[in-house]
């Protein structure tokens, strides 16, 4: 992250959805850079516009108010420089996992000839551990593997910049840890950028080198940004002893407890509880999950 460009940009977005008489106010006056190279992630609370604000950059959704950029230019719509995992992603349920796959990487690589792109696809498949599962659709896999033919399908086709919608969070700690690492070697190795929504402090900590929470809606507004200056390649285990990690970690804890409080309090506006959680194991949990839950 040296040159500060900023390869997507949100200029002053503000969603809102208009339902009979009612409007739901959902994201506000947002201002946002994402700078080519980085590793960028936002946290926040179920409900609060997290998915809103991913599917503003895949260009899926419109802002109702003020622009988003992509190498300066307004998305209009989706494109495979910006690839996207949904927290649920449907697959293509008449198509296998290797079909699945194949779809997206025929599509970016029309130029490869027919071996390569299959050495690509089983080489993501067999990345995520679904080797075995190849020839199976998606009704036949478990919500779990249908998540990792999701990752996979994305990672081949090493989109420019990376959008990810909590990917991971229907997996067990083991994959989801592998995965982790598998998706910060491609985006390190192929000097992308990343977007990761996650509901995991840790996970954002150990991935991002920038971390920016999504306050409450409605009406909700970023919250200041916490850089993580922790060196890479990171290591998990050793994460707990560094005294950046600890710092950074202890800052955005309690930045998201004070917002549980205050959510807390403000009982007639319909804010749901905090799904936040810890994934590093040993560490204390937020405090406000004890009381909230
Ligand atoms: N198409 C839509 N129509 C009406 N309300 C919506 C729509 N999409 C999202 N919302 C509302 O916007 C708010 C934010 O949703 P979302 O972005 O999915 O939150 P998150 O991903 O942080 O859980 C929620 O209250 C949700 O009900
Ligand atoms: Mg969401």
């Amino acid at each position: 992250m040296q040159e500060k460009i900023p390869i997507a940009e949100f200029r002053n977005v503000s969603v809102w959805f208009d339902q009979g008489n009612s409007r739901i106010e959902v994201l506000k006056e947002i201002n946002l850079k994402i700078y080519e190279g980085e590793f960028l992630a936002i946290v926040g609370f179920t409900g609060s516009g997290k998915t809103t604000l991913v599917s503003l950059l895949t260009g899926l959704l419109k802002p109702s108010k003020g622009e988003v950029l992509y190498r300066g230019k307004i998305v209009e719509g989706p494109d495979l420089e910006r690839g996207v995992i949904f927290q649920n992603y449907s697959l293509l349920p008449w198509l296998n996992v290797y079909e699945n796959v194949a779809l997206a990487v025929n599509v970016v690589y029309p130029d490869w000839d027919r071996k390569r792109r299959d050495a690509q696809i089983r080489k993501f498949v067999d990345m995520v551990n679904l080797t075995p599962a190849l020839l199976k659709k998606p009704n036949e896999l478990s919500g779990g593997m249908r998540q990792r033919v999701a990752v996979a399908r994305v990672l081949a086709t090493d989109p420019e910049l990376l959008l990810m919608d909590e990917p991971l969070g229907a997996l067990d700690a083991l994959t989801r840890g592998n995965l982790q690492n598998e998706i910060l070697k491609i985006w390190g190795a192929n000097k992308r950028t990343a977007l990761l929504i996650t509901n995991d402090v840790d996970e954002g900590i150990f991935m991002a080198d920038r971390i920016i929470p999504l306050n409450p809606g409605p009406n909700a507004t970023l919250g200041p940004e916490y850089k993580v200056s922790v060196g890479r390649p990171r290591i998990k285990a050793s994460l707990n002893s560094d005294p950046n990690f600890r710092a950074v970690r202890n800052n955005i804890l309690s930045y998201l407890a004070d917002l549980g409080e205050a959510a807390k309090q403000s009982k007639s506006n319909g804010l749901k509880l905090p799904d936040l959680k810890p994934l590093t194991p040993g560490l204390r949990s937020f405090p406000f999950r004890r009381k909230a839950i």
